[in-house]
């Protein structure tokens, strides 16, 4: 648990969040002495008020808006607001002329707060229902005792539908009838690693949970679950899965959810589950649903809907569309209907749901594009030895790379080399030999691109991919081997393509360094050698340069005069294996 936040005063921090929603919402106002938001304008319509203790953020204020709540009475932190301030909120902040529907979670002190106000609401003869929600599926019947089912996250589902409801202008029993049948058809669970601090209280203390443990069925305000388990997310969701659907469990047996209704799936972020878990866990629960229970939802909602402040977990709800009967609509088209309120975070609509399935299958891409062939010839086994060679010494330097970059970058670029190089030699193995230069070089772009990644992956890719450009500027006429001019005249213009897309010069103690010097020397000497070795005079050279770009500059610190710039050395290394490899094949009389 993390007892770090921005604000620690509880009561300001309550009293601030609910301030805020206005200034995202301007259909709706702050009432911040009896803590309820409301709608300003009272259009003649049912009127839903919920509510409950403060942490659950964005439940509830932030669901108050046009086809949602019409208010919410917010408690301090996990307290219940008091029944003088729902009492207010029933008879002062909403339109009551058509009636009110309180919708509540199953906690004693809301239920008695907010059932409290009711009663005094329906005392001064105002129509007032309310609705009690208890989805949690987390405790079985038997541990649960007379504390019964709380209510959890699905509880958004119930306001989302009646407050569509209501907005088309159904009456209260109809509102009402319905709320009721989502609560009855809603079945949830929730999972956490972790207790959450309430901010201003003191830490608790030994009854955390152990690194790797998961608590199944932990409520929203710290609840105990059913059991703490160590367990990887398939084996918890499978868990989840089973609390909620199965029939077996005599003890919970909560749902009536089979493979032959349409379900909507709600996974919740219970507050400090970054988005790309949730998106895993996402995942996980619809693929689960659908391999072991036969359920494929008809609609699936991910995001934040009801927290337990900054907690570690997620919840599972599922709800069972059932028959709408008279109302004139369906539980879906209510869910889908649009609402005008900050929390409300389902944005796909009724139409573009209707065309689920219809979709083109999806497709796999196409592996390599089509390479207009050239003019350039290579002789397949010099060009592949002399690859292998010089690949062969990259690999073989990189401790060297891994460690200077360890000095002064991230560490990583000795591993992304090698990765290109391996990949590469990996091509060269299986792919068929080519005469056309422009193939071979395709062919080694399209590898590159794929296995290295970063800045430098990018840097090699657009080189490489200037440089085919260039090279089929330079093509001749008819069939002919490529001469060191036309590899200067490619390469030069390749450097240029390169300057449009990254600032870096010789000097600025970069791989530049090294490819400058080669190019420069290859287009006056036409000499490989040569040219190879003044990229690695140029890359010793970056030994004591300052970066001024790069990665370096935010992480290296000390230790730049001791060690060469790792991308100049990998590339000068490279091309004096190119120089070599080439001698060796020439040597050997492969040409
Ligand atoms: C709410 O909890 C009580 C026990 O406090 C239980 O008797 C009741 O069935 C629960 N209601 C719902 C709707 O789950």
């Amino acid at each position: 648990m993390s007892s770090k936040h921005f604000i620690h005063d509880p009561t300001h921090l309550v009293t601030s969040a609910l301030l805020s929603i206005p200034h995202t919402n301007p259909s709706v106002q702050c009432d911040i002495e009896n803590k309820i938001i409301y709608r300003r304008t009272s259009s003649p319509q049912v009127s839903i008020v919920s509510g409950g203790g403060s942490g659950h953020e964005p439940s509830f204020a932030s669901f108050v808006g046009a086809g949602l709540l019409s208010g919410a009475v917010a408690g301090t932190i996990f307290a219940s607001p008091s029944a003088e301030q729902v009492r207010r909120c029933i008879l002062h902040r909403v339109a009551k002329d058509k009636g009110v529907l309180v919708v509540v979670m199953n906690y004693t002190g809301d239920v008695l707060n907010f059932g409290m106000a009711v009663e005094k609401a329906r005392a001064v003869g105002i129509e007032v229902d309310m609705v009690v929600v208890g989805d949690d599926a987390g405790v079985g019947r038997a541990k649960g005792g007379k504390v019964g089912r709380r209510g959890i996250a699905g509880t958004v589902l119930v306001h989302k539908i009646a407050g569509a409801l209501a907005a088309k202008g159904a009456n209260l029993q109809e509102v009402t009838r319905i709320a009721q049948l989502v609560a009855d058809n809603t079945v949830s669970i929730g999972s956490s690693l972790a207790h959450v601090h309430v901010p201003g209280r003191r830490e608790p203390g030994e009854d955390e949970l152990k690194e790797g443990e998961v608590e199944i069925g932990m409520g929203i305000h710290n609840e105990a679950g059913s059991e703490r388990r160590k367990t990887d997310l398939p084996g918890l969701v499978k868990t989840m899965l089973s609390h909620c659907l199965s029939t077996a469990d005599r003890d919970r047996s909560f749902s009536k959810i089979t493979e032959n209704d349409e379900v909507v799936l709600l996974v919740n972020n219970l507050g400090g589950v970054s988005p790309i878990e949730l998106g895993g866990i996402t995942n996980e629960v619809v693929e689960q649903l659908a391999n072991e229970f036969k359920i494929k939802p008809v609609r699936i909602l991910t995001g934040t809907f009801m927290t337990s402040l900054n907690g570690l977990g997620f919840s599972v709800s599922l709800l069972r569309i059932a028959n709408t009967g008279s109302v004139g609509a369906t539980m879906l088209e209510l869910l889908d209907a649009p609402a005008e309120a900050s929390g409300w975070s389902a944005g796909i609509s009724t139409s573009t749901w209707a065309r689920q399935g219809q979709a083109k299958q999806h497709e796999e891409l196409a592996v390599g594009e089509e390479v207009q062939p050239s003019n350039l010839r290579v002789d397949p086994s010099l060009a592949k030895s002399t690859l292998t060679t010089a690949l062969n010494r990259l690999i073989s330097v990189e401790p060297d790379v891994t460690r200077y970059d360890t000095i002064v970058g991230d560490g990583d670029c000795g591993i992304g080399l090698k990765r290109g190089a391996e990949s590469i030699l990996e091509m060269l193995e299986t792919a068929k030999d080519a005469d056309d230069l422009l193939i071979l070089v395709n062919n080694i772009i399209q590898v590159v691109e794929v296995s290295m990644d970063g800045t430098s992956g990018a840097i090699y890719a657009i080189f490489l991919n200037a440089l085919a450009h260039g090279l089929r500027q330079n093509s001749p006429a008819s069939p002919q081997p490529v001469v060191p001019q036309i590899w200067a005249k490619a390469l030069e213009s390749s450097l240029q393509a390169l300057g449009k897309y990254t600032p870096a010069q010789p000097g600025d103690r970069t791989l530049m360094d090294a490819l400058f010097p080669f190019v420069q020397t290859l287009s006056k000497t036409g000499n490989i050698e040569d040219a190879a070795k003044a990229a690695q005079v140029g890359a010793k050279g970056t030994k004591g340069m300052k970066a001024i770009l790069g990665r370096t500059v935010y992480v290296g610190g000390e230790g730049f005069q001791q060690v060469p710039d790792p991308g100049a050395h990998g590339l000068a290394e490279l091309l004096l294996g190119l120089s070599d490899g080439l001698k060796k094949g020439t040597s050997q009389g492969i040409v």
